[in-house]
């Protein structure tokens, strides 16, 4: 088994291996040696880990309750957020007791925000199931719901006790869905790590998973410790998102999922800056072909056929202050720097 350590406003391991979902119940009651779980997932995930999670519980002698909800990201709402809490409520948990986030980022966004905010928090254990949700949604606190003026608006941070990654859970993703979470992996060889990079390019990645894991954590878990508020290095994570979150809103949501947008955001981003001269030559190339290698794309049509829009739509991201835009950029394979634009000069510098 893999531990890294975060040492973020609140101390916590993340734990990864092949077919630990199954020690659950020892590890959290390692941690917790009184309360009670409520295990909070989706009827997708609840399908294939929910029944193992509870027989860990038991066998371990914890007391345990289940909350199921719909999967997809229109149940990241606050109508799944006040059943959360009614059913907490008539279970009688209090504040010794602590949630456990079964599921993927919706389901970890959310239980983590109704951890955060039933009887003003309550402690939290995430068991991430999908690639973006362990080598990054997990890790860092943040968590939210969606409001109608747009996603993740109302949230808090709020850091789990413990975050136990089980590799084996990726198996049971699509290749499509396995395929978007990647875009985050290499996000992180990009902004972080040549030899992340290095160890995606050159070798297979399905058996490489718990090495996989472990560096793009330990990655997140050292910027989380930086800068757990986003003042400054958290935004580094930001890279591929300006353009991929445009990209996102330009089809409403039903068109490139979230990797997909943010791969297309990472390469345009990154051929730009090559021709800038603000990045190594042959640093595009070399990222659209682990792109490729995972089934990611390097541009879409609105990114050829209506760049004005997606200029527009940049500039409404909650993450971009009224002064100016911070662009991400990796000057080569590994590093990352931000570089402050005012609006017209990122105009500009989207014109290529
Ligand atoms: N996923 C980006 C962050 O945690 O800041």
């Amino acid at each position: 088994m893999e531990k890294v350590t975060v040492k973020a406003s609140r101390t916590y391991d993340i734990l990864i291996d092949k077919g630990i979902i199954d020690k659950t119940g020892e590890l959290v009651s390692d941690l917790k040696k009184s309360g009670k779980a409520a295990v909070i997932t989706d009827d997708n995930v609840d399908r294939y880990y929910g029944e193992r999670v509870m027989e860990s519980l038991e066998k371990a002698g914890v007391s345990a309750k289940k909350f199921v909800f719909p999967h997809g990201e229109a149940s990241k709402n606050h109508s799944t957020l006040l059943n959360i809490y009614d059913f907490l409520a008539e279970n009688g948990y209090t504040r010794s007791d602590y949630i456990i986030a079964l599921g993927g980022g919706v389901v970890g966004d959310t239980a983590g925000y109704a951890a955060a905010t039933y009887m003003r928090g309550i402690d939290f254990v995430q068991i991430p199931t999908t690639v973006v949700s362990q080598a990054d949604s997990s890790v860092g606190g943040k968590t939210a719901v969606d409001i109608a003026g747009g996603k993740n608006l109302v949230g808090a941070f709020h850091q789990p006790r413990l975050v136990i990654c089980d590799t084996e859970t990726l198996k049971t993703l699509t290749p499509e869905f396995f395929s978007d979470g990647m875009a985050e992996v290499i996000k992180h060889g990009m902004i972080k790590s040549r030899e992340l990079f290095d160890i995606l390019s050159n070798n297979d990645i399905n058996n490489n998973l718990v090495d996989i894991m472990k560096r793009n954590v330990t990655i997140k878990g050292q910027v989380v410790e930086n800068d757990e508020r986003e003042k400054g290095e958290r935004m580094l994570l930001n890279f591929g998102h300006t353009l991929g979150h445009a990209i996102e809103k330009y089809y409403n949501f039903t068109g490139l999922t979230h990797g997909c947008a943010v791969a297309v955001g990472m390469s345009v981003f990154t051929h730009i800056a090559e021709r800038r001269g603000m990045t190594v030559k042959g640093t595009a190339e070399k990222l659209d072909t682990l792109l490729i290698k995972c089934g990611l794309p390097i541009t879409d049509s609105a990114v050829e056929n209506d760049l004005d829009k997606l200029y527009e739509l940049s500039l409404h991201d909650k993450k971009h202050l009224s002064s100016g835009m911070n662009i991400i950029i990796c000057p080569e394979i590994g590093k990352s720097e931000v570089v402050k634009m005012s609006v017209d000069e990122y105009k500009d510098f989207l014109k290529g």
